[in-house]
């Protein structure tokens, strides 16, 4: 058998599988937590992850002037009858009895999802700067009459600044994101894409997508890179050990 600068080739082979093994292994189980650390960080009643919704908002002349697809879920603090304390409840928004409602003007867009089951009223108002031609979230309230609140909940925070895009464009987040609200309220929203400004038709503009997203593309890029790299050196040090065997024998 050729020796490859003093390497067997068999050995040089074996190591590179199983340095390519470590690295997906590595890489996979960097991706993985999201899912995982979503379940056990949740309080015991979890509702489990939120069933996406679909909301339009239309504006006085028939054409959709806002529209949302997202998965929500409510975080409330509240006094609980039953257990006759402060609790913290985690409540998913079911797109199947939310209904939709809202208006537009060319500055300002809200959208309000009511459901009659939970008894909860929540509203989103988005606001376009002109000048920049950029938009976000200003304003979040949300009224809750659940059934095991001592008095009914109200929260509203009109000085906000989350969710912000540009005119034309739509704001994307696949992954879960916390919009603080209030000390006693936030939202957790799951596969956001909304677009409150610049609609063309009845469809989304392009999507520009939020920094969680982006870090998370991150890290199959860096393994990538990794990978290519690592077998760039092994090449090299498989054609440079060649070299070397070739010129030894020739001295001999
Ligand atoms: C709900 O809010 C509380 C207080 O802000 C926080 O500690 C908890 O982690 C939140 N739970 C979820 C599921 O977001
Ligand atoms: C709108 O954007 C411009 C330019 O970025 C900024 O100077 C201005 O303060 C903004 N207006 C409001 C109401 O936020
Ligand atoms: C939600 O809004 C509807 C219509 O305005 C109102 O009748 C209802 O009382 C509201 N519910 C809560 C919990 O505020
Ligand atoms: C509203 O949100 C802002 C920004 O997150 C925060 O600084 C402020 O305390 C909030 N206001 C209320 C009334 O909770």
């Amino acid at each position: 058998m050729t020796q490859i600068g003093g390497v067997q080739p068999w050995f040089l082979g074996l190591t590179l599988q199983l340095i390519l093994a470590a690295l997906l292994h590595q890489g996979l189980a960097t991706v993985a937590p999201p899912t995982t650390a979503q379940t056990t960080a949740a309080p015991h009643k979890d509702p489990g992850r939120p069933e996406k919704g679909n909301y339009v908002v239309t504006s006085s002349n028939g054409t959709s002037c806002l529209l949302a697809s997202m998965g929500l879920q409510l975080n409330i603090t509240f006094n609980s009858v039953s257990q006759n304390k402060t609790v913290q409840e985690v409540l998913n928004l079911r797109p199947n009895v939310t209904k939709s409602s809202g208006s537009c003007n060319s500055d300002r867009a809200s959208l309000l999802l009511s459901t009659d089951a939970e008894k909860t009223n929540l509203t989103f108002i988005f606001t376009l700067n002109a000048t920049s031609n950029k938009y976000h979230l200003s304003e979040v309230s949300l009224s809750a009459d659940l059934s095991d609140m001592k008095e009914r909940f109200s929260a509203t925070n009109r000085s906000l600044d989350l969710l912000r895009g540009t005119f034309g464009f739509s704001y994307m987040c696949h992954e879960e994101q916390t919009l603080t609200v209030a000390q006693d309220f936030s939202i957790n929203t799951f596969q956001l894409q909304v677009q409150p400004f610049g609609l063309s038709g009845d469809q989304f503009g392009a999507a520009e997508e939020c920094q969680l997203d982006e870090d998370d593309m991150l890290i199959p890029i860096v393994v990538g890179a990794a990978l290519a790299g690592l077998v760039l050196i092994v090449l090299l040090a498989y054609l440079i050990g060649r070299k070397r065997s070739h010129a030894g024998y020739q001295t001999i």
